[in-house]
């Protein structure tokens, strides 16, 4: 096993359920990911402590996913010039609504890339890592274009069932 080459955080526990989505991208892929449960505001000096870390571990890019008030990767950007990938939690009165609003509107200057609500915005971010990684490697490029491939091959052979 190489190095971590990227860190997925959530803010709760209750987030798994949707960020295991990244992560079972990264790891279809057989790229090498650290995921763990770190709250902007109810952890901040943990969170400070393991961007530190995984920066001078050398890391290529934050998955952050949070729901309500979602600050988490917003944060994980103020502190690191690496690539965060935001993914907005469906909160339970609000749907996540709250949370792809707080984590699209940032403000210029410290960008984050922003992602469907819930699990296909987790899968998408997953394998947005894996296109930013294949950019300097040419095995994962290939895997990747071969991902897409089987994925036209499917539309291409799907036919549907005739009016009775
Ligand atoms: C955020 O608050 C988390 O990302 C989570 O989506 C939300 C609610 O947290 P829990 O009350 O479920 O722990 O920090």
């Amino acid at each position: 096993m190489g190095k971590t080459l990227v860190s997925i955080v959530m803010g709760s526990s209750n987030d798994w359920e949707i960020m295991q989505q990244a992560a079972q991208q990264l790891k279809d892929f057989g790229v090498t990911f650290d995921a763990r449960v770190i709250s902007a505001h109810r952890s901040p000096d943990l969170l400070f402590d393991y961007i530190k870390k995984m920066t001078a571990e050398g890391v290529e890019c934050f998955i952050a996913g949070a729901g309500g008030a979602a600050h988490l990767a917003g944060v994980i950007a103020g502190k690191t010039t690496l690539p965060v990938l935001g993914v907005p939690i469906p909160s339970k009165y609000l749907k996540g609504m709250d949370s792809l609003l707080s984590i699209v509107q940032m403000p210029k200057g410290i960008p984050v890339a922003t992602f469907a609500i819930g699990e296909a915005g987790a899968a998408n971010a997953g394998l947005f890592a894996v296109s930013m990684l294949a950019l300097n490697d040419a095995g994962l490029a290939t895997k990747l274009a071969d991902y897409r491939k089987k994925q036209a091959e499917i539309i291409a052979t799907t036919t549907l069932p005739s009016l009775s």
